[in-house]
């Protein structure tokens, strides 16, 4: 969208709001790690591993927490979340197309507010029980916002600002991790009394995303291209952009339309198997899959076991430090990300995260002959989230949206939705295995998939910023009939270097 006041105060509220779905994600992410001894022990209550009356000591805490049906429950508590996530990730093209996405963002949030009513009344009933259901109504809710809200900014963000505009979906997940951490803390909602109502919070944004969503104009690309209502259109670019001619941005939609015109409306099923789309899916599936395989979650989920095991003496407030680190440089990308490119700041952030498992793996190796060494292991956790933020952690979430023209998008975002929370789920599941069959060498494996990821993106992940949707298009097109034999590396490179330049 070109011309026009570029981020009026309607857009900056529709952003705004879009976002609260983001932070829910986060919040969800986040608020179940600082608890769990406190939660274990309810568990244990209910499930009669523990008597009612249990004394809060360290080693009825301990047994408890060992007890296989309170393990078995604890695990699916967080497990559940993102099995929830799985399922309802496929279905974000069909709730974004149904009603809008404005009404699409509205009438999911009837999951958000009764996952957090399960946990936020979890004593009421069997806590295990009302834990494990909320959080996987919860978890569906939030496959269905991470990819609603992508959507609908990437669809109304002005051309130059889509990158910043669209790398607030991460600020805003990392701002919920933030803030569940911190009032995860026992001396806070953390404890016996309040571990209900500090679960039960994940639904709280959903309120007043429910106030607000109506005062949110829909998406002028949905209304035009997927509508065909040229006129509602032309009124919502206007709300967002202030009193201006339109023609221009209608002009480029049209094109944009004319393109979709020619093909059917694209089901998953046929995005995969189209040839026409194969380069865009291939780079929007590995971005994603890259942004989980580096191992982010497994340093989110056991941030507090693995500063634990590297000797540090307070565990929790380094996590707080990590989450901390990890908003600081969200705010960076977003200042940095339509100035320095999605390529470029991608591959430093997934190259500096390759380096970082590699020192991390050697802190943790030589922990134990040389002391100084859980230093470097503990720098090397947090640069690690700092290069991770950069560009890995932002970028897929709404680069998808840009490589896709509106036919294709929402099965795209569909799709790579899927894939990054199979992976999610993944790695929350195998970590804990996978650490203690290797010890300290776990984070190589990372390294490895790192440095493959980094390659991949050299190779075939091409710049978006500051092009139009169907310029985007065109790169994909233009490589797709590139004369195959001659098409070696170099040539490659050479292209995707001019598409750069350009
Ligand atoms: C991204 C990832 C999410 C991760 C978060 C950490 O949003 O998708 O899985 O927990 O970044 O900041």
């Amino acid at each position: 969208m070109e011309s026009g006041k570029k981020l009026s105060g309607t857009l900056v509220l529709a952003v705004f709001t879009a976002t609260l779905g983001s932070l829910q994600y986060g919040y969800s992410l986040g608020v179940i790690n600082a608890p769990q001894k406190v939660i274990e022990r309810h568990y244990a209550r209910s499930l009669g591993v523990l008597p009612q009356n249990f004394s809060r000591s360290l080693n009825s805490t301990e047994e408890a927490g060992s007890h296989p049906s309170v393990v078995m429950y604890w695990s699916l508590s967080v497990a559940i979340f993102s099995i929830g996530g799985v399922f309802s990730s496929f279905l974000v093209g069909f709730v974004g197309d149904l009603r809008g996405r404005v009404k699409g963002m509205l009438m999911v949030n009837v999951f958000a507010i009764a996952g957090g009513l399960l946990m936020g009344l979890a004593r009421m009933g069997t806590p295990h029980l009302m834990v494990v259901s909320g959080r996987a109504v919860m978890g569906f809710y939030c496959g269905l916002s991470s990819g609603l809200v992508p959507m609908y900014i990437g669809e109304i963000a002005p051309m130059e600002y889509r990158g910043a505009l669209g790398t607030l979906h991460q600020l805003a997940i990392v701002t919920g991790i933030l803030i569940s951490q911190v009032i995860g803390l026992d001396f806070l909602l953390g404890n016996d009394e309040m571990w209900p109502l500090l679960l039960g919070l994940s639904g709280a944004p959903a309120i007043l995303q429910i106030l607000l969503l109506p005062l949110c104009p829909e998406s002028p690309r949905y209304l035009y291209i997927k509508m065909g209502k040229e006129e509602e259109a032309r009124k919502c670019l206007k709300r967002f952009k202030g009193e201006y001619d339109p023609s221009k941005d209608i002009e480029e939609m049209k094109k944009e339309k004319e393109e979709a015109m020619k093909e059917a409306q694209v089901s998953i099923m046929k995005l995969v198997r189209s040839s026409v789309y194969r380069q865009q899916l291939l780079v929007a599936v590995v971005m994603h899959l890259s942004q989980q395989f580096s191992g982010i979650n497994a340093i989110f989920y056991y941030s507090t076991t693995i500063f634990h095991n590297a000797g540090i003496a307070q565990p929790v407030y380094a996590t707080i430090g990590v989450g901390v680190i990890n908003t600081i440089f969200t705010m960076v990308s977003v200042v940095l990300v339509d100035r320095a490119g999605r390529r470029t700041l991608t591959l430093i952030g997934l190259g500096g995260m390759c380096c970082c498992a590699v020192t991390m793996s050697v802190g943790l190796i030589f922990q134990s002959t040389y002391a100084w060494m859980s230093y470097v292991s503990m720098s090397a956790i947090f640069l690690f989230v700092c290069f991770f933020e950069t560009g890995p952690g932002p970028i897929p979430w709404f680069i998808v949206a840009e490589l896709f023209s509106q036919g294709p998008r929402p099965a795209a975002i569909a799709l790579a939705g899927f894939c990054n929370w199979t992976s999610n789920f993944i790695v929350g599941m195998f970590f804990p295995y996978v650490e203690a069959l290797c010890g300290s060498y776990v984070f190589i494996i990372f390294a490895v998939i790192l440095f493959g990821s980094t390659v991949f993106t050299y190779c075939r992940v091409p710049e978006t910023k500051g092009k139009t949707f169907e310029e985007i298009a065109a790169e994909f097109h233009h490589r797709r009939h590139r004369p195959p034999p001659e098409s070696n590396a170099t040539t490659e490179l050479e292209h995707l270097k001019s598409s750069t330049e350009a």
